[in-house]
């Protein structure tokens, strides 16, 4: 049920985010094609998804969600073009090919993600995508604002980059992925039931509640499959944060205890899902998937 979701969803989205990427001058097509190459190579667009999930939860029709599910995954790709570069975890692999910076330049690849940051607000504002009513694509740029910014994903990013080499407490970890992966992913859940027209405070709340829960879980996960996973199967470096001794939930709990920790995670998120119905059974699956997937 969830592969033939996914791949409904991903085709929504990929359909939305192909038209972004048609430089408006001759002189902008190599900057337009390091865009389009940093978003459009694949990628499990679970952010997407999440927005269409918590749309769809509420009652709204997924085209609804089309501006917020644009909107995470661009936010989402300026942050992997950037977190691939030498001067944060100088990675040369991004979804089975050559990173950004590998296959254009340094500079290209800082301006493409600056690039797909501006846009990803753009999108957001712009009507013919985000249809709902003005207030509430405030509502959303705010939220994503805070979400990717410095008390959101760029904090993380800062943290994360501060701590190579130091030996984290458990609360300290947690600050840290909550901030550079969770906070992404809380608003990815939370565009979407914006997104619907019909969130009411009570439905906010208990989706924050479950994405709290899953945007940590996906970041344990991500450090699992650093360790146990291939190169091949993951599309990006297996073993690459223990080369550079970052710290991660397995080096701090041990394997076990991190998988034991995703599991109890992914519990909490459903729980949390308790006072909704059917229609938010693609948003049940999804927290199922984020910890059993194998990439
Ligand atoms: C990888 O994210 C980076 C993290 C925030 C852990 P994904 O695992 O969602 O990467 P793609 O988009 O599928 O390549
Ligand atoms: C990335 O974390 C988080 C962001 C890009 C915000 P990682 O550095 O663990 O992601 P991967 O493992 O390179 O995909
Ligand atoms: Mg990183
Ligand atoms: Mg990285
Ligand atoms: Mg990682």
């Amino acid at each position: 049920m969830i592969a033939a979701y996914q791949e409904r969803c991903q085709q929504r989205v990929n359909e939305a985010l192909d038209r972004l990427f048609i430089a408006p001058r001759d002189e902008l097509s190599r900057l337009y094609e390091a865009m389009r190459y940093s978003v459009m190579n694949g990628g499990k667009r679970v952010r997407p998804l999440l927005a269409y999930a918590a749309c769809e939860a509420l009652g709204g029709a997924p085209e609804l969600a089309n501006g917020a599910a644009c909107a995470v995954e661009l936010i989402h790709a300026y942050s992997l073009v950037h977190d691939d570069l030498p001067a944060m975890d100088d990675d040369d692999l991004r979804r089975g090919q050559p990173t950004t910076h590998k296959a254009f330049d340094e500079a290209t690849a800082i301006l493409a993600g600056d690039g797909l940051q501006s846009l990803a607000f753009s999108v957001l504002g712009d009507s013919r995508l985000s249809p709902g009513d003005a207030e509430t694509r405030l509502r959303m740029i705010i939220t994503l604002a805070q979400a990717a910014g410095p008390a959101g994903m760029v904090g993380g990013q800062a943290i994360d980059l501060g701590s190579v080499g130091l030996k984290l407490d458990r609360n300290a970890l947690e600050t840290m992925h909550r901030h550079k992966t969770g906070a992404l992913i809380e608003a990815s859940v939370q565009l979407g039931a914006l997104a619907s027209g019909q969130a009411s405070d009570d439905h906010l709340k208990a989706l924050h509640t479950y994405a709290l829960a899953i945007g940590l879980a996906f970041q344990v996960q991500d450090d699992i499959l650093d360790v146990e996973s291939d190169t091949a199967t993951l599309g990006k470096r297996q073993g690459a944060d223990i080369a550079r001794d970052k710290p991660t939930y397995p080096a701090l709990l041990g394997l076990e205890a991190a998988k034991a920790y995703a599991l109890e995670l992914r519990d909490l998120a459903l729980t949390a899902l308790r006072p909704f119905d059917v229609r938010a059974d693609a948003l049940r699956e999804l927290a199922r998937f984020i910890v059993a997937r194998r990439h």
